[in-house]
Parts: C-alpha cells; structure tokens; sequence
C-alpha cells in the first residue's frame, strides 16, 4: 500500500490529529501522520505518553478497511514491524506481550491502535512512539523503567531514516496481515517475544489482576496464561504488568 506523509511541527497527538480529520484522509492509500513533538501525546490505558520535540519518532499509520476485517493482531503487526526497521538500523529489540518493544528489558516504544466508525468502513490509526533520542535526566520522567536508542548505543539517530525502515515494514506485514491473516507472521512475532514457557507474571486484563505461569502463544496471537489451579485461560488482550523472577 502507498503511503503519504503528513508532517507536522508540533500536535496535541498524531492519533487525536487522525480522528478528528477522519473525514479527510484518502482511502485509496495509508496516511501517515508524523510530528515532531506532541502536547498531549497518549499511551494505553489512559496513560500519557512523553513527547518533548525533535527528539523522537511519533507516528500514526492511518487506513480504511472493510468493517468487518479481523484487526485483532494490528498492534503486534507494527510491534514487530518497529522491531524488523530497528534491526535495519544496527539496534536489536525485542517484544513483550502484546505490543511492547524492549531494550534492556526496558521500554523503548509503544503502540496504541484505535479505530473510528465511518458509514460502511473503519478507520484504523495505528499510533506508534519510539524514545530515540531521549536523554537520561527525560527517560527519568517517565512512569516505568524506559529508555532509549541513545542510551542503548551511545549515539544519536536518525529519526527519519528509522521512520522511513518503519514504513517499509509496516507496509508489507500490513499486505500480508490482510491477505493471509496471523499465522504467517506467528513465528517471527514468537521469536522476538521476551517470554518463554513457565515465566512466572502478573496480568492485567480490564479491572482483574491475575497471576499465573506464561503457557503458550497461540497461532491467533492470544496468550496464554496457566492459573495456580492449573486452568488455562486465553487471552486476546491485556497487559503484563511483571514478569516475577
Ligand atoms: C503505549 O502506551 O505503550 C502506547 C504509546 C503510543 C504513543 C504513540 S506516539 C504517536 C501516537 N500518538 C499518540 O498520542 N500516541 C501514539
């Protein structure tokens, strides 16, 4: 799919930008909606997400689809998406269950996907954030244990080059995703998971805390969980909160 930049200087938050300007965006092509510094940028959960200018990717991917299509693995496609475009810029990352890219165990990027109703279509807007650039002393601000490109390496990047390695990714697991569903792309996603079989975590999923051994990622992209009971419970959506050593 072809993709079109919007750049802008400064925004409240790209993925607020696209709902609000849903009604003008091309449906025959993928918008992407970069600025270089947001106001009110936002993360899941209702968290916000630090976005000081000029110092690191804030992206949304925004797209038409029929309203029926299965968008349930959209987030983990542009999680490993970020991870494939880091690997072409010589940085190695990996994901944490469902859309978290790590370094260091620590939180580099984050996705939120939201979705808009439009007569007989969606609007997907897949927002993405990744610390490139982020000093020490504004990585400190941040509410969780993050970091950045910078930090890892010890070396500025380029943020438009790693937006451009993201756009390419992106695009193609996109093509993929849609034609072919999950599966194909299964393997490569468990690859660059950080959990394996019998890692003890605490789970979120709406207002319940659950804790229980990591089972298995299933083919569809769920995971997983394997209660004190010894009862599987499969999850689509979530957030792993701890991994308990
Ligand atoms: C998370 O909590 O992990 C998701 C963070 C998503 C941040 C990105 S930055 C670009 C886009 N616009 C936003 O307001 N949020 C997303």
């Amino acid at each position: 799919m072809n993709i079109e930049e919007r750049r802008f200087s400064i925004l409240d938050s790209t993925n607020t930008w696209a709902k609000k300007n849903a009604l003008q965006l091309p449906h025959d092509r993928i918008t992407l909606v970069i600025a270089d510094g947001q106001t009110a940028g936002r993360g899941r959960f209702n968290n916000s997400w630090i976005s000081p200018s000029g110092l690191n990717v804030y992206a949304s991917y925004c797209f038409f689809l029929p309203v029926h299509s299965n968008i349930s693995n959209m987030a983990q496609i542009m999680a490993l998406s970020a991870v494939k475009a880091l690997e072409e810029v010589g940085v190695r990352s990996s994901l944490k269950w469902p859309n978290d890219i790590l370094i260091s165990k620590k939180k580099v990027g984050g996705i939120l996907c939201e979705t808009t109703a439009l007569d007989n279509e969606i609007l997907m807007i897949a927002g993405i954030g990744i610390n490139v650039n982020m000093p020490l002393e504004m990585l400190k601000e941040i509410g969780q244990p993050a970091t950045s490109l910078l930090i890892e390496k010890g070396i500025p990047f380029d943020i438009q080059k790693l937006i451009d390695c993201l756009s390419k990714q992106f695009s193609n697991f996109l093509t993929q995703y849609l034609l072919e569903g999950f599966p194909p792309i299964y393997s490569l996603y468990r690859e660059h998971l950080i959990h394996s079989p019998g890692e003890k975590i605490l789970f979120r999923h709406r207002d319940r805390i659950w804790e229980g051994l990591f089972s298995s990622l299933q083919q569809d992209g769920s995971l997983n969980l394997q209660l004190a009971s010894g009862e599987i419970k499969n999850f689509h959506a979530g957030e792993i909160i701890n991994v308990i050593n």
